[in-house]
């Protein structure tokens, strides 16, 4: 708004927003000749009938938010995760130096006390085949070798991060991770099958496939009632109902945390897509994972209130060349993965 002083007659353009901070009667010295400068306001209007005051509008949206703010909010919250463990950071830089070697490996994973544990407990598991005759890391490495040494490695870790209740998921302590060990079993055997070069990517990429719902689980339970009433609308899934609730799933939200917690990019790609393999063009690791994702969902292992609802997209199991007899092979591989490695954690 345009003001005058009454005495120099020089004019001032200030918001009036600005003025109202100190009433609706101000009197400031005029930055000019220094004489006074008188403003009547007078009253705020009253807002309409029906609309509420910005700062009303405002507190009301930050209980609740939606679309854009609520996907910026969940964003902020990805750095709350825990990291994935150092050793696992320093196993990757390890493997990408030819000249390491697994007894290299096997002294980084010793640094870590709980996770050198969970990997001599999963070394002596029944599906590891050592059944209680390794005794140490360096031992293991020796028996199992660089490559399923890092396997292991890769388990212990992430065992720690998805292991706990989702209650917005309607996942007990335990299923998640389950189902990501069903998956990531699955996924190797089908790359084993397929595309073999893959078997090792497919693996890590099975085991956190799911990581997203670690984040989005608190926003799914605050709003529960709204997830319900979606999901009471013919068949939908919970995939849809994310969409439909928060405005994105959680497969979009993974691609994040895969970033923070500094997974190759091709492995982030192929979980961003997994329920919607075909939006990364032909990816075979997008549609193993997917497959996997499936499978693992169908046999019904830590499914949560929707598993049996998924099925694999027709245009992947054509480009896997997966026949319905394979498939129900491979659901029996994923449980007899799951049973025999779950006793670990
Ligand atoms: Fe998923
Ligand atoms: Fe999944």
């Amino acid at each position: 708004m345009k003001i005058q002083c009454q005495q120099c007659k020089k004019v001032y353009e200030i918001p009036e927003d600005r003025i109202r901070k100190h009433g609706n009667h101000v009197r400031f010295p005029c930055p000019s000749c220094k004489g006074s400068i008188e403003v009547n306001l007078g009253a705020p209007e009253a807002p309409a009938a029906g609309q509420q005051q910005p700062e009303a509008a405002q507190a009301a949206q930050q209980d609740m938010p939606t679309g854009d703010t609520l996907k910026k909010r969940i964003l902020r919250t990805v750095s709350d995760l825990p990291p994935m463990p150092q050793v696992a950071q320093k196993a990757r830089q390890l493997t990408t130096d030819e000249n390491s070697s697994f007894q290299d490996l096997a002294k980084i994973i010793e640094t870590d006390q709980a996770i050198a544990a969970r990997v001599l407990k999963l070394s002596n598991s029944s599906y590891y085949g050592q059944m209680g005759k390794v005794t140490s890391i360096q031992h293991a490495s020796v028996v199992l070798g660089m490559k399923t040494l890092n396997e292991l490695l890769t388990l212990a870790c992430a065992g720690s991060l998805l292991g706990r209740e989702l209650q917005g998921y309607g996942l007990s302590s335990g299923d998640l991770w389950q189902h990501s060990l069903a998956t990531a079993g699955c996924a190797r055997t089908i790359a084993s099958k397929k595309k073999p070069e893959l078997a090792d990517d497919a693996f890590s990429a099975g085991l956190i496939h799911d990581c997203g719902k670690l984040i989005l689980d608190k926003y799914v339970a605050e709003r529960k009632d709204q997830f319900e009433s979606h999901l009471a609308v013919g068949n939908k899934s919970f995939l849809a109902a994310e969409n439909e609730v928060l405005g994105f799933d959680h497969a979009r939200i993974a691609s994040e945390v895969c970033e923070k917690w500094q997974i190759p990019r091709h492995i982030t790609r192929a979980i961003e897509c997994h329920h919607n393999p075909s939006s990364a063009g032909h990816n075979d690791l997008a549609f193993i994972v997917h497959a996997a994702d499936a499978i693992a969902l169908m046999s019904g292992i830590g499914a949560g209130f929707d598993g049996m609802m998924y099925q694999i997209d027709q245009k992947v199991m054509e480009a896997l060349e997966l026949g319905s007899d394979e498939v129900s092979m491979f659901m029996a591989d994923a449980a007899e993965f799951v049973e025999k490695t779950s006793s670990a954690f």
